[in-house]
């Protein structure tokens, strides 16, 4: 055979791993708001970037007339690509070929990007849109699972994990995505569950919609299974390139430093706090206008409202923020809020991303459900993660820090590095209210004067609703006006970059799950 005849057969071949399932099937997915495994990482990496392995590869099932369809790839798109110049390992199901379901070919073409990413040090992403395990496969495709499963295990703490869920992923196969760091979810387009609607109808008798099930909504704001939600595939991928500009490629690397830029309205803060610890203010607003850019790219925006975790860059380096939301449950902690940040502080702990605390929390939210939930063990969640976390860690006491959520929420002594108050914080072991309820129950009965009640409640005021206990003693390492909170902020963290701290040595420690 001549050469140019095996360059020809090389590029037939090359062709036919491009048609997937087909026209029809890729035309069944367009019309259902998809794009192609292929569209899709090409829209994810830099243009031209993506190097594919495994183009050819095929399964080896005989069974239910298997052995007659062979789709070179078999269902997965993957290799490695770029992301702003930086380097990241990707699979794609393709449920244009075989509903994208996993067979044993496909698990190993998986694998294998798994192994490349965390040897080279650089993120893995999975883009998901499967029936599940190949049902011509049994077993083999159940091993295949286990061996991603392990894999994801393996890699999480070292690169960065993100998974996008583009289309169905049920049963078993949710535990990846599952394991990894980050999970979009596209609207309408895609679901997740462990059961579907119908074995649910069968077991429990409950009728429910595959959406309300497990579609991106729910996910988002009930579940807390999806950190993001972005309206369709391009959005999704858009998404997953923002996120990996504030993360490093692997647990020994920095995170990208870029130009720092202004912050709008970081000098303009004072009276930003209202004085009356009762009114609601956007913490939100208030990390915009000390990040750089205003930018704050928010992690589960849609679950547990009443606590915020996210992405900024302050002087263009990359910060994690977790910080009370007074909208939301006047920014309680409550078992959602707990988990949420613990999981946000031990991701930005693995990947040396340095930590801010803005605090205005008036303590655990009290209950019956909180307390049969187990808010005890939730709670410690949060209070162990900013206790074991070694990165920078600052914090700024905004308004309340009420009782035991005054320690949980990066208190000096477990082991903030820099703390800052401003004057109309109140760090105190509850609100004036209840401490006076308290404390002058005998001299204060129900029916007391008005006035006598409210003398009371300004003397603890004035006395414990401040800063300045805790400054006089060093809890608060200074109280400061809120307009230079940017400044203070950009000098802590520069200060803090040849921050050394382990842990003793151990195996691994027991967080309270
Ligand atoms: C093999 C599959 C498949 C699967 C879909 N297909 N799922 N092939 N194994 N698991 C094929 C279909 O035969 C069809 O082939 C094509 O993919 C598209 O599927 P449709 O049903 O036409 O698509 P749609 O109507 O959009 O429905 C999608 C679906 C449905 C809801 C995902 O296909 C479905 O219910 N599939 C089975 C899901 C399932 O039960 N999987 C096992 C879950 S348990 P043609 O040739 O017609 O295009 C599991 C365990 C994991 O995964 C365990 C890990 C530990």
């Amino acid at each position: 055979m001549t050469l140019d005849k095996k360059l020809a057969d090389l590029e037939a071949l090359r062709e036919k791993s491009l048609e997937g399932g087909g026209a029809d099937r890729i035309a069944r997915q367009h019309a259902e708001g998809k794009l192609t495994a292929r569209e899709r990482v090409e829209l994810l990496l830099d243009p031209g970037s993506f190097l594919e392995l495994d183009r050819l590869v095929t399964h080896r099932a005989r069974d239910f007339g298997m052995d007659k369809i062979q789709i070179p790839g078999d269902g997965i798109v993957s290799g490695a690509g770029t992301v702003d110049g930086r380097p990241v390992y990707v699979f794609a199901q393709d449920f244009t070929v075989f509903g994208g379901s996993l067979s044993e070919a496909n698990a190993e073409k998986i694998c294998k990007v798994m192994d490349l990413a965390v040897q080279n040090g650089a993120p893995i992403i999975g883009l998901n849109d499967s029936g599940g395990a190949r049902i011509q496969e049994g077993v083999v495709s159940l091993a295949g699972y286990s061996k991603v499963f392990w894999r994801n295990t393996r890699a999480s703490g070292v690169v960065p994990q993100i998974s996008a869920i583009l289309g169905p992923c049920a049963g078993g196969a949710v535990y990846s995505p599952a394991i990894t760091d980050f999970l979009f979810m596209t609207e309408k387009t895609s679901y997740m569950f462990v059961t579907g609607p119908d074995v649910i109808k069968t077991v429990t008798h409950e009728e429910v919609t595959k959406e309300e099930l497990g579609g991106a909504r729910t996910h988002a704001e009930v579940s807390g299974v999806a950190h993001f939600v972005r309206k369709d595939d391009a959005a999704a991928l858009a998404g997953i390139r923002d996120l990996l500009s504030y993360l490093p490629s692997n647990n020994l690397d920095e995170p990208p430093r870029v130009a720092s830029r202004e912050a709008p309205g970081g000098e303009d803060l004072n009276g930003f706090v209202p004085e009356d610890p009762q009114k609601p203010y956007d913490m939100g607003a208030l990390v915009r206008r000390i990040a750089d850019g205003g930018a704050f790219l928010e992690v589960h925006a849609g679950f547990a409202r009443n606590i915020l975790t996210g992405f900024v860059r302050l002087g263009g380096r990359s910060i994690g923020v977790v910080a009370n939301q007074p909208m939301h449950l006047a920014g309680v902690l409550d078992i959602d809020a707990s988990t949420k940040g613990a999981r946000f502080v031990r991701f930005c702990d693995a990947f040396g991303i340095p930590l801010l605390v803005l605090e205005d929390v008036p303590g655990f939210l009290p209950g019956t459900r909180q307390e049969y939930g187990g808010i005890i063990r939730h709670g410690a969640k949060l209070l162990y993660a900013f206790a074991e976390a070694t990165v920078p860690k600052v914090s700024v006491i905004v308004r309340k820090a009420y009782g035991g959520a005054y320690c949980v929420m990066l208190s000096k002594d477990v082991g903030c590095d820099f703390n800052f108050a401003y004057p109309t914080a109140e760090v105190a072991v509850m609100g004036p209210e209840g401490a006076v309820n308290i404390l002058y129950r005998r001299e204060l009965p129900a029916d007391a004067a008005p006035e006598a009640r409210a003398a009371r409640v300004a003397e603890y005021v004035e006395n414990f609703a401040n800063p300045y206990v805790a400054a006089r003693r060093g809890y608060v390492d200074e109280v400061i006006a809120p307009e230079e909170t940017r400044e203070r902020l950009l000098r802590c963290y520069q200060l803090l970059e040849g921050k050394r701290a382990s842990l003793p040595p151990k195996k691994h420690g027991n967080i309270p799950l």
